[in-house]
């Protein structure tokens, strides 16, 4: 006998709960969804559908699926309905307090064995679990957005969360078509730290004088479908910045995660990027490669490695994990380890330490080469 469909519940259907529920539902799951205001729950369907609808009429999906899909969702009234979920996935407000307390009323309906998975951005899992009778449930599964387009899911387990509860989550987030990469409890997980450098390489060389087309160009040359300052324009200067300084804090303020001043200004000057109709190169798009281009892209890939290695050296994760994850939420060409073997390691030790040497005494320990590396 087949064992039963796992059932998935699904709380908060705003940006992110709403896909993930799709991803579950179309993936065959039965899936239980709610919402605490009234019009995400009463809406969700038909924004569902609305989705899916457009994947019909450009031939991605079938009518057939569209339909099994919705007779997959049960949008929920009250919490008591998750009783029978075996995976909850909360996507509501970025607030400790509120996942806290959504996860003790869940801990009460729920039997003791039922996994329990945030969505967090940016808050220790370890904390969310913190307080509850069975933590060891607990973990992140942490999708990209949208999370029906975007393959990759991070999987973060706090240091208590089970083995068993690791695997489940992963069995079944696998089966609704994502690549779960493992990582570590660790502010970012791996995709929002390691891209920190992309960003923020680019800005010191703006800051130096570089123009914004010739350090996108000098990306687009080797391979990468977008250049930092463009990819500043597509996700808003704001988004960056907020994400920016999210890092930085979490991180002691180490000038690995610097706030640049150009990126600040961007924000002041309401340059947001496509959503206010200009960015650092928005609505240009980057010229041909500068004679350099490779010096500046071995600049940008040598500190993108370096924080690879600082965060393979915490723990947690594996190099192809981590160049998995970079590739499938970044839609970069290579990971940082693959860069790692194009460039060789004598050549990216040396751009470190040659920034170091040329950096302000502040910022020396940005370029400082990881335990691994060095
Ligand atoms: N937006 C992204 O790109 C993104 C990417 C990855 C992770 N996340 C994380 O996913 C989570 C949700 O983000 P979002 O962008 O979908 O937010 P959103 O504001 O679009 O949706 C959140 C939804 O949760 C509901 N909600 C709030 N508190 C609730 C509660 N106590 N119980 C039930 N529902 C509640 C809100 O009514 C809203 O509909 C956050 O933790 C965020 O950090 C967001």
């Amino acid at each position: 006998m087949t064992p039963p469909t796992p059932i998935i519940g699904v709380i908060g259907l705003g940006t992110m709960g709403l896909g993930i529920a799709q991803v579950y539902a179309a993936a065959g799951f039965p899936v239980i969804a709610t919402d605490a205001h009234a019009p995400a729950c009463t809406s969700a369907r038909d924004r569902m559908d609305q989705a899916l609808v457009a994947r019909v009429r450009t031939g991605k999906l079938t009518e057939d699926a569209r339909a099994a899909t919705l007779s997959n969702l049960t949008i929920a009234d009250t919490l008591a309905e998750f009783a029978p979920c075996d995976l909850v996935i909360e996507a509501i407000v970025e607030r400790l307090d509120a996942k806290q307390e959504l996860f003790r009323q869940l801990e009460a309906i729920l039997r003791p064995d039922r996994i329990l998975a945030t969505n967090t951005s940016s808050i220790p899992v370890r904390d969310i679990a913190a307080g509850l009778a069975h933590p060891a449930r607990v973990l992140a599964l942490h999708f990209f957005n949208p999370p029906t387009a975007m393959k990759l899911v991070e999987l973060a387990p706090h240091d208590g969360s089970l083995t068993q509860y690791i695997n489940i989550a992963t069995q079944i987030t696998e089966k609704a078509g994502k690549t779960a990469i493992r990582c570590p409890d660790r502010p970012g997980f791996i995709v929002n730290r390691c891209a920190r450098p992309f960003y923020g390489e680019a800005l010191a060389s703006l800051a130096e004088g570089r123009t914004a087309s010739d350090i996108d160009a000098a990306m687009l040359a080797v391979g990468y479908r977008l250049g930092p300052l463009s990819l500043i324009d597509l996700i808003g200067a704001d988004i960056n910045l907020a994400a920016t300084r999210g890092m930085s804090a979490a991180m002691g303020n180490h000038p690995r995660y610097h706030v640049f001043p150009a990126l600040e200004g961007q924000v002041a000057a309401g340059h947001l990027g496509r959503k206010s109709g200009r960015g650092f190169l928005h609505p240009a798009q980057p010229g041909p490669a500068p004679a350099d281009a490779a010096a500046i892209a071995l600049r940008i890939e040598a500190t993108l490695i370096n924080e690879a290695h600082w965060l393979l050296a915490e723990g947690g994760t594996t190099a192809t994990g981590i160049d998995t994850a970079m590739k499938l939420g970044l839609n970069f060409p290579r990971g940082p380890f693959e860069a790692l073997e194009i460039h060789g390691r004598a050549a990216v030790l040396q751009t470190l330490i040659d920034l170091r040497a040329a950096a302000p005494q502040a910022m020396k320990d940005r370029y400082t080469p990881a335990p691994g590396l060095a």
